[in-house]
């Protein structure tokens, strides 16, 4: 669908959020004819550079990304730029300025900053009166670094904006199989009867990711795995799973249900941490034959106890869930990149096969986030010809490319015309954020009293051994069948 005009302002306009995702995803729907010419996309951020020097930053991300050069060229006068400290004075008048030239378009802030920042910048804009009804800000997981800060940032933006300007991204939400998996479980009637502890057995969500540092060493390392992908990313793929049937898709229907899961999470803490939970970090090793550095060696001092792995097994005591562990993985510089939930059903009740037909295994849904979208299902057939009735267990294999022959639209691409569109449905409302710091604290609060540093693993590999013993302690295994 068509927008009108908007003006977009990215602060950290040179981070690697921006250049690495946000402008490729506005150059992707320019191309596609979603953003309208007179639209504006203004890069702000401390590095002294102009117009000019942006644009020439950004064609060449656009030209490494694979775009075609007359397109890049008529994307690139889009582009402005503004040298901007958040926490000074001076260049805000200028910036109000540039921003009031165009009094008519949405404004959507888009705050790809430090969460540090988010209070000043919200601040500033609100005291140029840059929040008026057509403005909208959108702020970048992680908020805050616990509940408390959290709750602090939470409060502060909201003095300035109201709820409904307020769009707290988290990108998994925008991914196509994400989106998919509401279509799955509530367009088809063959899944939601079986969906519950009576014919599951367990769930996966892994997300694997060969990446390193790269650029990101100051916020990565005050970060680490827990804060960056599962209190976010990860959680919100688990309600997605386990959410109840929203009665719509109207924005709060689906939020309500998700925060009811994440208040149903098992409490993980100082009594369980140990059992429930796997740290790591990666030491030097090889990813595709190439050779990469250990994490330490990748930072300026050398020290550090963040973990770039976390694996955990989660529970939601309710009704549909009980008993059922979500086990969750993620981390840097793994084997290969992959992110996927699975769900395993329970096995048949009662073999009617010998022996020698093999053994019986069970049926397996895979959702593959990345890369290769699609869904798997895994069933149990008989091996075609004579020799006796012999099982065998294949996947109905379907890659959406394939299926639609349609290049996947990232992430971004979605969301960011979802905001300027002002909906708000794959966007985490306040108390999800909140709920979902709640359930991380006591981990974080957990492994600080513990004190232990974080188990090695090769890069390269599927992380520290602890974390497969934490699957195969209940006698399951990690998906290997992707
Ligand atoms: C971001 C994290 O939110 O998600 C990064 O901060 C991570 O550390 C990224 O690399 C992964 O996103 P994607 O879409 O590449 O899986």
């Amino acid at each position: 669908l068509p927008v009108d005009p908007f003006d977009l302002v990215i602060f950290g306009g040179t981070g690697d959020l921006a250049l690495r995702k946000l402008l490729p995803a506005m150059f992707h729907r320019f191309v596609d004819g979603q953003v309208p010419a007179a639209s504006r996309i203004i890069g702000v951020a401390r590095e002294g550079l102009d117009d000019a020097g942006y644009r020439s930053l950004v064609r060449d991300v656009l030209a490494d990304g694979g775009g075609a050069s007359d397109r890049i060229e008529a994307f690139l006068p889009l582009l402005r730029y503004l040298p901007l400290d958040a926490r000074k004075d001076e260049g805000w008048e200028a910036f109000a300025a540039l921003v009031d030239e165009q009094p008519e378009h949405i404004r959507v802030f888009y705050l790809s900053t430090s969460p540090e920042l988010f209070v000043d910048i919200c601040n500033r804009l609100g005291s140029h009166g840059l929040n008026g009804p057509n403005s909208r800000v959108v702020l970048e997981k992680p908020i805050g670094r616990d509940l408390a800060s959290a709750m602090c940032i939470i409060e502060a933006v909201g003095r300035v904006f109201s709820e409904t300007q307020t769009f707290r991204i988290d990108h998994y939400l925008g991914k196509e199989t994400v989106q998919n998996l509401l279509a799955l479980r509530f367009g088809n009637a063959l899944f939601e009867p079986l969906w519950n502890a009576g014919h599951i057995d367990h769930v996966q969500i892994t997300v694997a990711e060969t990446l390193g540092l790269g650029r990101r060493a100051g916020y990565y390392d005050r970060a680490g795995a827990l804060r960056d992908m599962v209190q976010n990313h990860m959680l919100q793929l688990l309600c997605m799973v386990a959410m109840e049937p929203p009665a719509s898709l109207a924005p709060d229907a689906v939020r309500d249900e998700k925060l009811k899961v994440l208040h149903a999470l098992k409490p993980v803490d100082m009594r369980n941490v140990a059992q429930l939970t796997v740290r790591g970090q990666y030491k030097a090793g090889a990813i595709d034959g190439e050779r990469v550095p250990g994490y330490l060696e990748e930072l300026d001092d050398g020290h550090s106890n963040t973990e770039t792995f976390v694996a955990l097994k989660a529970e939601i005591a309710n009704w549909r869930w009980a008993g059922v562990p979500f086990y969750l993985r993620t981390g840097k510089r793994l084997a290969t990149r992959l992110s996927e939930i699975v769900v395993a059903f329970k096995s048949v009740p009662h073999s009617i096969f010998d022996a020698s037909a093999g053994p019986l295994a069970h049926n397996r849904l895979v959702l593959r986030l990345q890369p290769d979208e699609g869904v798997k299902l895994w069933l149990t057939i008989k091996h075609p010809g004579p020799g006796g009735l012999r099982l065998r267990h294949v996947p109905l294999d379907m890659s959406f490319a394939e299926a639609f022959g349609v290049q996947q639209p990232d992430a971004y691409e979605r969301l960011l015309l979802d905001v300027v569109r002002g909906n708000p449905t794959l966007f985490m409302r306040r108390d999800e954020v909140e709920a979902a710091w709640r359930w991380i604290d006591p981990i974080l609060a957990a492994w600080g009293a513990a004190g232990e540093p974080p188990r090695p693993y090769a890069a390269g590999s599927w992380g520290p051994s602890a974390a497969v013993a934490l699957i195969e302690r209940d006698g399951r295994t990690w998906n290997e069948d992707s």
